[in-house]
């Protein structure tokens, strides 16, 4: 009302000193229609020009199988509606491990049986040791192993056939091809979860081959990159037997509408999560796991690298680049958590780097802490690395390759970390952006990267949106979004 005010008679001033006194009532009408129009756009000027497609992203309304931006990005509401589902996964996790899609297996059906479903695990035992069948509430997970250990398919769908006998499934959900296509084919409603196509690990063949053999005098060794092809095809030809997909980015749902030519209606993009509760800034928790591995209060920059220290995560990329850095730099330190082949290279780097073994899942979160940027140097451009995400929600910057999955989804932009070429020279310079960066700049990025995983990558967010995408298939009434009940 104030503004309106002062705003009329500012602009019908200047007017008003040269004309007649008849016009005087047509003027005001304009003037005060002028103003009325004004007041309409002064809202829309206020949208921040940077963040415009993230609001359209939240402010989608509409039905939720033609979205084809991350599920997570929406917030569904409660539902009373129960489902029953059964879910094939390639093994199940026993014990500690970082990351691993039986990990993010565990953590999903976990949820969804917590919020009131019935879900049904085929799968086998990550140690591939005999384990009785786990019933807790409302997950059951059922072991059908054969003789090496790996999931056998027949004796799993005997269970499976019987589970359904009692009363039938909702919904079939398979982590990749944990069931297979040619069973798939023959259950209707089948949903698969992607975490890995042959395109990106046509992509990842050809880095590691340009890496192991730079000036291509090797004899034979382009075999794998040769061998991919056909088994991208081959996907490409059987994908159509799974009813619905689900890719853990979006640029493995555009390859698959663009390449595997699948119709975008089902194609679903829904991001890994973690336990956002367990993994979370600790200052104090990352001072002690310093400490106790005896990094010297003077140090520069504490990098971290965890996982399976093998050829194909990218550790021959790191061992020579770190050596490099170290050398012009030797207040930096480097973490590296996990075990395998590269754990004894690592150690002969020198002072400079602490190869720890693999952590217990209580010390994950120290080690997180304790770093001041994480670092993953993964030759394999598929999907999201849990690993990353835990990073992200400790309040720690990433350092990563630039492939589709991750600068598309991961590190959008320079706040959230730093990306690299997988090549030494290209990963050297990220790494001595990181170093001229320092701690202080690193944290800023770190607590950009939190407020991301929490607007993403939580178990919370990746068990409400499979939820939703489970009712959705079964009742068309929850594709539409949102519903009085979303938030
Ligand atoms: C798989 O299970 C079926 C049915 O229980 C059994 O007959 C078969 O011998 C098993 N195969 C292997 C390789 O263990
Ligand atoms: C850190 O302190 C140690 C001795 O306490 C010294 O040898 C080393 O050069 C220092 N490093 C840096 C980067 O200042």
């Amino acid at each position: 009302m104030m503004g309106s005010k002062s705003h009329s008679s500012k602009s019908s001033s200047p007017p008003s000193s040269f004309v007649y006194f008849r016009c005087i009532p047509i003027l005001t009408v304009l003037v005060l229609s002028l103003t009325y129009l004004f007041l309409l756009f002064v809202p829309l000027r206020h949208v921040p020009r940077g963040s415009s497609s993230r609001l359209d992203e939240t402010q989608f309304e509409g039905d939720l199988r033609d979205v084809m931006f991350p599920w997570n990005r929406l917030c569904f509401g409660p539902t009373f509606e129960k489902l029953k589902i059964a879910a094939f996964s390639k093994t199940w996790p026993i014990g500690a491990g970082p990351g691993g899609m039986e990990r993010h297996a565990a953590t999903l059906y976990r949820s969804l049986a917590q919020r009131g479903h019935k879900i049904h695990v085929f799968t086998v035992p990550s140690d591939r040791k005999p384990h009785g069948d786990i019933h807790e509430g409302n997950l059951h997970v059922y072991f059908a192993a054969n003789d090496h250990g790996s999931v056998n398919c027949s004796l799993a769908f005997e269970i499976f056939n019987g589970v359904n006998a009692d009363g039938a499934f909702d919904y079939v959900h398979t982590e990749s091809v944990s069931l297979p296509h040619w069973r798939a084919k023959n259950v209707p409603n089948v949903a698969v979860t992607w975490h890995g196509i042959w395109y990106e690990i046509m992509h990842s063949k050809i880095f590691q081959e340009l890496l192991s053999d730079p000036k291509g005098v090797l004899p034979g060794s382009v075999n794998e990159l040769q061998e991919a092809v056909p088994r991208l095809l081959d996907e490409i030809r059987f994908f159509p037997s799974y009813t619905q997909h689900i890719c853990i980015s979006k640029s493995a749902a555009d390859v698959l509408v663009r390449i595997y030519q699948l119709p975008p209606r089902d194609v679903h993009v829904i991001l890994n999560g973690v336990d956002e509760s367990r993994f979370i800034p600790d200052t104090e928790s990352g001072i002690h796991f310093r400490e106790k591995h005896r990094i010297p209060r003077n140090a520069t920059i504490v990098l971290g690298v965890a996982g399976r220290l093998v050829q194909d995560k990218g550790h021959p990329l790191l061992y020579e680049a770190f050596a490099s850095l170290s050398w012009r730099h030797p207040g930096v330190f480097l973490l590296v958590a996990g075990s395998g082949p590269w754990a004894r290279r690592y150690s002969e780097l020198g002072p400079s780097v602490r190869v720890l073994g693999p952590l217990e899942p209580s010390e994950l979160s120290g080690f997180y802490n304790a770093i001041d940027v994480f670092v993953n140097p993964t030759l394999r451009p598929q999907g999201l690395d849990l690993t990353i995400i835990e990073a992200m929600h400790c309040g720690k910057p990433v350092l990563a390759p630039n492939y589709p999955s991750i600068s598309g989804t991961v590190v959008l932009n320079e706040g959230l970390g730093y990306t690299f070429s997988p090549n030494v020279k290209s990963f050297v310079e990220a790494l001595e952006s990181v170093v001229r960066d320092g701690p202080e700049k690193l944290k800023g990025k770190g607590m950009a990267c939190k407020e991301h995983a929490l607007g993403l990558f939580t178990a919370t967010k990746m068990a409400s949106a499979y939820e939703r995408f489970f009712l959705c298939l079964k009742n068309p009434r929850y594709c539409q979004y949102p519903l009085q009940s979303d938030c």
